[in-house]
């Protein structure tokens, strides 16, 4: 493959030029990574099954780990499924375009290797110029899985997707940094009640004031190998950073003395370790040697999940030893974020106060 060509695309009004030659790309069979409001994803023709083989090999992602069906419009729904049910147009109407992945029966158009040979089908609209202007301009829907290495943190700039997958794809529309910064919410229709697979970047609040009877997997814990799991994104080891990460989870004010106290426990056997905390804590761990990355004010969790990803390769290219990280309250916002830090931490908690 020639080398990667990178691609500045203006994320509210992408260039139909740059969109055009990046479709091309796309109807050759080939990858282009593009930014959503999420974070980038790495697609190819959904139609094409040797294309998304192309995406399994270009991330070293296990095919048994099934790939997000992108659209530009719910009416494209019915060329992707069997059936759509009352609740899925009820919450495209109500969350498309938008952070919401609803999974449904897989419908004969879309070859086997997207859905990991199974039945069922995860279709979203993403809210972003540059994706919807690309399916459009491409013509067909885009499969797409998020456009890191597997195993790394998502990528939420057209920088992480060249550390991750250098020389791996054709072309990366840079659109900037992805406002969501975490995945989409995966919800699975074909379950009763629906049950979401993955929290993400639509709250599980607002789900359920369209659809009361939403309810969420907990499962992830005791999975650990992707054959066993019901998503395999729920498999623990999925976002993780080089370094081992420890989660502190307590009241924020023995984090902070306990991150304290561990940093400089590190320090003095000649350990760097790297903190991810709020702006508030940040005068707490001043002197205790630690690498220091901020997630924003604690009150503002859109911001601290924006930048989440970012932080965590951050932390890793500033080569610490162990990533000391603060958790946050698993509700809104914090539901998505909570449960990426868990699986970063892979059961590593460490409970304070
Ligand atoms: O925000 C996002 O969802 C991003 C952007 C690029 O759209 N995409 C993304 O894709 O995060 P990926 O492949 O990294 O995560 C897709 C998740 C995985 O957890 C996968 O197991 C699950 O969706 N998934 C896909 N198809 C599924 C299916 N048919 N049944 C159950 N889970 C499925
Ligand atoms: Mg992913």
């Amino acid at each position: 493959m020639p080398e990667t060509l990178v691609i500045p695309v203006d994320p509210l009004h992408p260039d139909p030029a740059r969109v055009a030659q990046a479709a091309a790309v796309i109807r050759a069979g080939e990858l282009v990574a593009f930014p959503t409001e999420t974070v980038y994803g790495l697609g190819a023709n959904a139609l094409d099954e040797a294309a998304v083989e192309r995406i399994f090999a270009a991330k070293e992602r296990p095919a048994a780990d099934p790939l997000i069906v992108h659209i530009a419009a719910p009416e494209e729904l019915e060329q992707i499924v069997a059936e759509v049910p009352y609740a899925a147009w009820r919450l495209a109407e109500r969350f498309w375009p938008g952070p919401l992945t609803l999974v449904l029966p897989k419908g004969t158009a879309i070859p086997a290797a997207v859905c990991a040979g199974g039945k069922t089908v995860a279709v979203r609209m993403p809210a972003h110029a540059i994706p919807l202007a690309l399916i459009r301009a491409a013509g067909v829907p885009i499969a797409a899985p998020s456009a890191n290495r597997f195993s790394r943190p998502s990528p939420t700039t057209a920088q992480h997707v060249l550390d991750d997958l250098a020389g791996r794809v054709e072309i990366i529309l840079d659109g900037g940094p992805t406002p969501i910064g975490v995945e989409s919410t995966v919800l699975d229709l074909t379950a009763d009640p629906p049950t979401v697979l993955r929290p993400g970047g639509l709250s599980l609040e607002a789900l359920r004031a369209v659809l009361p009877t939403v309810t969420v997997t907990r499962r992830y814990l005791a999975l650990d190998t992707v054959e066993g799991a019901a998503s395999p994104g729920m498999l623990l080891k999925h976002y993780s950073p080089r370094a081992p990460l420890y989660l502190y989870s307590g009241p924020p004010e023995a984090i902070t003395a306990a991150l304290r106290n561990e940093a400089l426990r590190r320090a003095a056997e000649g350990e760097r370790a790297g903190v991810l905390i709020f702006d508030e804590d940040e005068a707490r761990l001043a002197g205790a040697a630690a690498a220091i990355s901020l997630l924003g004010p604690r009150g503002d969790l859109d911001q601290a999940a924006a930048r989440l990803f970012a932080a965590l390769r951050e932390l890793d290219a500033r080569g610490v030893d162990a990533i000391l990280a603060c958790d946050v309250e698993p509700a809104g916002a914090g539901l998505a974020i909570h449960d990426r830090l868990l699986r970063a931490a892979e059961g590593k908690v460490v409970l304070v106060g």
